[in-house]
């Protein structure tokens, strides 16, 4: 964990301990309940407390995407048909996207940008996970859901401040999280670990958060740290929401993320994450058209 100490930072942070960046008390309780590892009574009670994240998470699973000929009705029936993990990333899903859809007009993005890029790093993340042997893959999906979370808050009271990263960013010679750090002093990371600890998430979580960016400089959970930085590096190359602001710059962000010593960290290679970058955007293409529908 970084301390950063600086009058920004402080600013930003009190924002969320007043509150001004609810966290949904679905993903709250979530949370909690993976802490305290989960039975399938429990995540049913959670969900159903919120009845817009139930009525997303049954259309999710009557769509095409999951194939079911029956009709599911109930989140207990879901849990049946899907199981428990994928249920429980459907109910991460469908509750982080009122948050998301705050949007990011200071970071260039349009209003849906942020929620389909994180929906593609968490399942980027996901599928990497899997690939690479971690053990509860599922973990590492709330990971990639969440890694941008610091920039809502960046985006809503660091505008001057954001304006001032844009313009060294144009000046091309860094990448726009270093422009960041150059202005802030920290970048979207470190201020999204800091929302992540505020909101009592695990550790390993608030890590993978935080040095997405930067991995070579976090000390704990290193493969979480890899994975969602390579997730976040294969989203932008599908095109999945990288915005204008990274657009820029794509080649050069790529050449550092699929860096040979980069992917050692994860025992991969160019060509298994080639592969890997083709199943993504396979699950990613469904299941995007699904979940659209299931949000309007
Ligand atoms: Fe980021
Ligand atoms: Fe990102």
């Amino acid at each position: 964990m970084k301390t950063v100490s600086n009058p920004l930072f402080q600013k930003l942070v009190s924002k969320v301990e007043d509150n001004l960046l609810p966290l949904p008390t679905t993903i709250k309780e979530l949370i909690i309940l993976d802490i305290n590892k989960t039975s399938a009574n429990d995540i049913e009670g959670i969900i159903q407390k919120d009845q817009s994240v139930v009525a997303r998470v049954l259309r999710l699973a009557n769509s095409a995407f999951y194939g079911f000929n029956q009709r599911i009705s109930t989140i207990a029936h879901a849990i049946v048909c899907l199981g428990f993990n994928q249920v429980k990333s459907l109910a991460y899903t469908a509750s982080s996207q009122n948050i998301m859809l705050m949007g990011l007009d200071n970071y260039g993005f349009d209003k849906d940008t942020l929620f389909d890029h994180s929906l593609s790093v968490a399942i980027g993340s996901k599928v990497l996970a899997e690939h690479v042997g971690i053990t509860n893959p599922d973990e590492l999906y709330v990971m990639g859901l969440l890694h941008d979370i610091g920039k809502l808050i960046i985006n809503q009271y660091a505008k001057e401040e954001l304006d001032k990263a844009w313009n060294i960013y144009k000046l091309g010679s860094l990448k726009f999280f270093q422009a960041e750090e150059r202005v802030f002093g920290f970048n979207h990371g470190t201020i999204g670990a800091a929302i992540a600890r505020k909101w009592n998430f695990p550790e390993d979580i608030c890590t993978a958060i935080e040095f997405h960016h930067n991995p070579e400089d976090a000390e704990n959970y290193i493969k979480h740290v890899y994975i969602v930085h390579l997730a976040n590096g294969i989203a932008k190359t599908l095109d999945m929401g990288s915005g204008i602001v990274e657009q820029q710059d794509v080649q050069i962000e790529m050449d550092g993320v699929f860096h040979e010593k980069n992917l050692n960290k994860l025992g991969l290679n160019k060509f298994n994450v080639l592969e890997i970058r083709k199943t993504i955007f396979n699950t990613l293409k469904e299941f995007m058209t699904q979940f659209r529908d299931s949000a309007s």
